[in-house]
């Protein structure tokens, strides 16, 4: 049985773990720090996935800017990270599935992910160039993706631009 729930103080340490052993490596973890203590940090989309209250998994949205004829704030995906003896479970679509759940009843426009085509797809990511969002990173085309949310509207084009924080990711 897999709960998702907001993150608490109490789990900032687990947070860190399940991140620093999925990516093998610190940088996502302080990245989810860094965003905590910045004002684009969301409370009510920075999910923990539990098993028998342990956490083995964690998303985080937040915001970042689109800048196009005006700038706008759109939600960013990253990182999201599974405990690996626990990955291949369903954990990680669990904490995707909530967190577009929670975007759209907070009216956000789009998610913007980059990831794998191959595992954002069933969730509907499509390439963001099919919406004239353009990557800040020289990536293929297909890595960079954007999530279409209920409220999304023919402005939301233009260039993505990542706070500070994404500097060492
Ligand atoms: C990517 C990740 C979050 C997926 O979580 P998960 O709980 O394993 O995913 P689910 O069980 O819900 O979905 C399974 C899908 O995840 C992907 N996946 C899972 N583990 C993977 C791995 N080790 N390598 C590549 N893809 C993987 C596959 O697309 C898989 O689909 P398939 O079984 O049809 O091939 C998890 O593997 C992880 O933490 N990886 C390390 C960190 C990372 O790369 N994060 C992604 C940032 S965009």
């Amino acid at each position: 049985m897999i709960n998702v729930r907001c993150e608490t103080l109490l789990d900032y340490t687990a947070i860190a773990e399940v991140n620093t052993l999925a990516f093998g490596q610190g940088n996502e973890a302080q990245l989810v720090e860094k965003i905590r203590n910045s004002n684009r940090y969301i409370s009510d989309l920075s999910l923990v996935a539990e098993v028998e209250n342990i956490i083995v998994g964690h998303i985080l949205f937040s915001y970042i800017d689109l800048v196009g004829e005006e700038t706008l704030q759109v939600l960013s995906l990253a990182p999201l990270a599974v405990r690996p003896q626990f990955q291949r479970q369903g954990i990680g679509s669990a904490l995707i599935k909530a967190g577009l759940e929670i975007a759209e009843a907070k009216k956000e426009a789009i998610v913007i992910v980059l990831g794998h085509p191959h595992f954002y797809i069933r969730f509907s990511f499509q390439p963001s160039v099919v919406y004239e969002i353009e990557s800040p990173f020289p990536v293929p085309e297909e890595f960079f993706m954007v999530k279409v949310l209920q409220n999304y509207q023919k402005n939301y084009k233009g260039k993505v631009v990542y706070p500070d924080a994404f500097d060492e990711v």
